[in-house]
């Protein structure tokens, strides 16, 4: 390490290849003692970290290209491509605490090529990985450490490595562990922390880290995990929040890669906020009363974030390309969080948003040693209608807990459509199962769970001790001319009955419980985030790296 940063010029857009200079030395030496003592004075070791055990705990080693690879059934042509699923394989062991979303970016992908498949799995390449890596053991600050006095101290650790220039945090520190999305030529693995990491997926399928995006100079703040590309404009669209007013900074990158002008969106204090939404003309932003506390960490011992049931839900919709917040309108909705909308389009006067909302959550219980139910996760799919010209908000509960990770046909992002994907999860966010979802069709009324009727077309279970991760929609034909729903679900599964892992192909019409296909994976895959599908044509215009 040490070299100056290098910059790549891709049709326009620079790729800044991190070169964090981290040093050890007495500093560094020094302050590891200290977190050592406060780590033994202050933190309970003894439990095991529930989120790195069973298929949650991390694979100690990348993938390289494995092809060949044994297929029951048949992978279209339509499959062409690279499928990819990122997640968090925290390569050094924590020092203290571990909240499920802290490790690295590990991506996992499938070649699809002619019926032919071969797996890899690589890391992100970050900035804060290759510090770590120099250090061999893990250094930067974990969400899961950010509970009580400690989680101050631990705060205070990582600014004086930062002061004393053991860590440099010069190139962000994120971690690309959440998800991932193809613009303007380039495959992204997004944080909300951090900038996006660019990853090149080689020819044979293999993944190369080219560097992150700052958009030549113009993205200075954070840039959320869940941007929206308009299908028809190729515009990406996309937000992200700090821990300082105004909170939220919106932005509009062109079909070109050029990143428009920064747009504030004061909200009235620090809140986690995982997604947003478009429309044809509007950016939809959610302002959900998950509240950044760390005065009520320190005092009450709590958690970082903490959920305010007494607040209102807020919704902002403002114009696509406003220069500015002043023609924002805010929506009120009973409290909820959300961490995952499925699509939003307009209909005369009103802004339809199709979203997986909750109550009470408590993301404490994706930390540490705790194992028990997540039973205050009770993720149920929602219609919410915003009418731009009463000023009036409803919503309208459309299935029964617990659905998440919604995807549609993304040709349709923005514009009415049909059908909606959802992962099934049980008690502690295992996905049980696919489920698809008919907007057209009314919920059957009294329902307690979920199962086939009303406006759920099918349901793809997938059986005891067989766990899946988010499946993406991928269309035979690319566009909106031929049926949404004609194309292919993708994702993973892991058997935990046999310790071994697949990629599963079903019908996304039919939601039939015999697979198209069955791809036999040569390791275990760990469950992780989110998902996407790059076709061959978008890997043909993957800029010269
Ligand atoms: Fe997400």
């Amino acid at each position: 390490m040490g070299e100056a940063a290098a910059e790549d010029f891709h049709k326009g857009t620079a790729v800044v290849v991190p070169a964090p200079r981290p040093s050890k030395g007495v500093a560094s030496w020094a302050v590891d003692l200290l977190e050592r003592i406060a780590v033994r004075l202050g933190h309970d070791k003894t439990k095991p970290l529930h989120w790195l055990s069973g298929n949650f705990a991390p694979i100690t080693d990348e993938t390289p290209p494995a092809a060949g690879l044994p297929v029951r059934g048949h992978l279209p042509g339509c499959l062409n491509g690279e499928f990819v699923r990122v997640g968090p394989n925290p390569k050094f062991v924590p020092v203290a605490g571990y909240h499920w979303f802290d490790g690295d970016g590990m991506i996992h992908a499938m070649r699809i090529k002619d019926g032919k498949a071969t797996y890899v799995s690589r890391y992100v390449k970050t900035s804060r990985l290759k510090q770590e890596e120099y250090f061999g053991g893990a250094k930067f600050i974990k969400l899961g450490d950010l509970k009580g006095f400690f989680g101050l101290f631990m705060d205070q650790m990582q600014e004086l490595r930062k002061k004393l220039k053991v860590l440099d945090a010069t190139y962000g520190v994120g971690t690309a562990n959440t998800a991932l999305i193809y613009h303007h030529g380039k495959l992204m693995a997004l944080s909300e922390i951090d900038k996006p990491y660019v990853v090149k997926v080689l020819e044979d399928g293999d993944l190369q880290t080219l560097g992150l995006l700052d958009y030549d100079k113009r993205l200075k703040h954070s840039f959320t995990a869940h941007p929206k590309v308009d299908p028809f404009t190729d515009e990406m669209f996309t937000f992200g929040y700090s821990y300082e007013p105004p909170y939220c900074t919106y932005r509009v990158i062109t079909k070109d890669g050029v990143m428009l002008n920064p747009v504030p969106i004061t909200i009235p204090e620090s809140v986690m906020m995982h997604d947003f939404a478009i429309t044809e003309n509007y950016s939809i932003f959610m302002d959900l009363p998950l509240l950044f506390r760390p005065k009520e960490m320190v005092k009450n011992g709590e958690f970082i974030y903490k959920f305010d049931p007494t607040k209102k839900a807020r919704f902002g919709i403002l114009q696509r390309y406003e220069k500015d917040e002043k023609s924002i309108r805010w929506f009120e909705l009973p409290s909820c969080f959300i961490f995952h909308n499925a699509n939003a389009w307009e209909e005369g006067d009103e802004v339809i948003l199709i979203t997986c909302r909750f109550e009470n959550p408590d993301l404490d219980k994706m930390n540490g040693h705790q194992s028990e139910k997540l039973e205050s996760f009770g993720n149920e799919l929602y219609e919410m209608r915003f009418n731009m010209k009463t000023g009036a908000a409803s919503q309208k509960q459309l299935s029964v807990s617990a659905v998440d990770f919604p995807r549609i046909n993304e040709s349709y992002t923005g514009r009415k459509q049909r059908y909606v994907y959802c992962t099934i999860l049980d008690s502690i966010w295992k996905v049980t199962g696919i489920i698809k979802f008919d907007l057209h069709a009314e919920p059957e009324s009294g329902k307690k769970q979920l199962e086939a009727g009303g406006n759920v077309c099918g349901i793809y279970d997938l059986g005891p001790g067989r766990f899946g991760s988010e499946a993406v929609f991928v269309p035979k034909v690319p566009g909106v001319s031929g049926e949404e729903d004609d194309g292919y679900l993708i994702f993973f599964v892991h058997d935990e009955n046999t310790g071994k892992s697949e990629v599963n192909v079903i019908d996304a019409k039919t939601m039939s419980a015999d697979p198209v296909a069955v791809v036999e994976l040569p390791n275990r895959v760990p469950y992780g985030l989110h998902a996407f599908f790059v076709n061959e044509e978008q890997l043909g215009l993957q800029a010269e790296g």
